[in-house]
């Protein structure tokens, strides 16, 4: 067995408007886990991005893995874990879900798990709660899914994505909870047949590559975006200036309070430049999808 791996998971956005709790995009902003076995658990964080005040006990990492450990009845042996982000904490860009498939990948290796695609898939989702980080974070590119009453998820997964991605990152953190919170417990039924609508409009155009349509849709959702924009600085003033500025549409980033535009390629360093200058306490990053899901390589 290796003594020394390094686990890599991309973030990701969710929802892309009105696919609530259903599509994913993994993004080109990683979570990375450099592990090594030792006689003690340790972790270690390195730069922003990382949580403080942590023990080990309550690593939200090593307390998932060890759950997962517990399911297929093994134990772990300790390690250290080395933890770089660039995803920063509680801003909807999905670093919860990160350290979730992060910690289901190095219960997989510490434990010899031998967990397949599918195992990853249901295990992060229900942690979660639901697949659209998750899956984003185990498959990569953009995912569509459903997860039944047991926890199984079913994935449509698309790698390729022809469009560059910015996200308007605020500096404050917005809880998921809370931002769930604002959320009504029920929708009027021709209130919810509008939203589904949309959201199978999103689902197709994304199927069909038609970006257009897609930003339009991405602008349309009737399930989460209309309650959660007050908690959410500048959501209207990002909208209509990323419009202006060429972008297909613009929608808020899973829970929020980040805001994600999909772009043409081409528009990217001009576009990007162009929002910082135009929103200066918003730090505006251009990423991609993520080329793949999660990686372990062992040394
Ligand atoms: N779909 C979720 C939401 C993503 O919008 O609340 C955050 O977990």
């Amino acid at each position: 067995m290796s003594k020394k791996w390094q686990i890599k998971v991309p973030g990701s956005t969710a929802n892309l408007g009105p696919g609530f709790d259903s599509i994913g995009l993994g993004l080109s902003l990683y979570l990375t886990l450099d592990v090594t076995l030792q006689d003690e658990w340790e972790f270690m964080h390195i730069g922003d991005n990382v949580p403080s005040d942590t023990t080990v006990d309550t690593h939200l990492i090593y307390t998932i893995a060890q759950q997962v450990a517990q399911q297929y009845n093994t134990t772990l042996p300790p390690c250290k874990v080395e933890m770089t982000s660039e995803l920063p904490l509680a801003r909807g860009i999905g670093s919860s879900a990160a350290a979730i498939v992060g910690a289901i990948e190095l219960a997989n290796i510490l434990g010899d798990l031998k967990l397949s695609q599918q195992d990853k898939l249901n295990i992060s989702s229900q942690i979660e709660g639901h697949p659209d980080n998750a899956t984003a974070s185990v498959l990569g590119g953009l995912t569509i899914s459903s997860m039944d009453e047991a926890g199984i998820v079913d994935t449509l997964h698309i790698q390729e994505m022809d469009a560059a991605f910015v996200v308007f990152i605020p500096n404050i953190e917005l809880k998921t909870a809370a931002s769930r919170g604002v959320l009504p417990e029920h929708l009027k039924r021709s209130y919810a047949v509008r939203a589904s609508a949309n959201a199978n409009m999103l689902a197709a155009s994304l199927i069909a590559k038609d970006y257009e349509r897609i930003g339009r849709y991405m602008e349309a959702d009737l399930f989460h975006e209309p309650f959660r924009a007050n908690l959410i600085p500048a959501y209207k003033e990002i909208r209509e200036a990323a419009k202006k500025a060429g972008a297909y549409g613009t929608a808020l980033s899973g829970a929020g309070p980040t805001l994600i535009s999909m772009i043409p390629l081409a528009l990217s360093e001009q576009f990007t430049s162009s929002m910082q200058q135009q929103f200066p306490e918003h730090q505006v990053v251009v990423t991609t999808a993520s080329p793949s899901g999660s990686t372990v390589t062992a040394y």
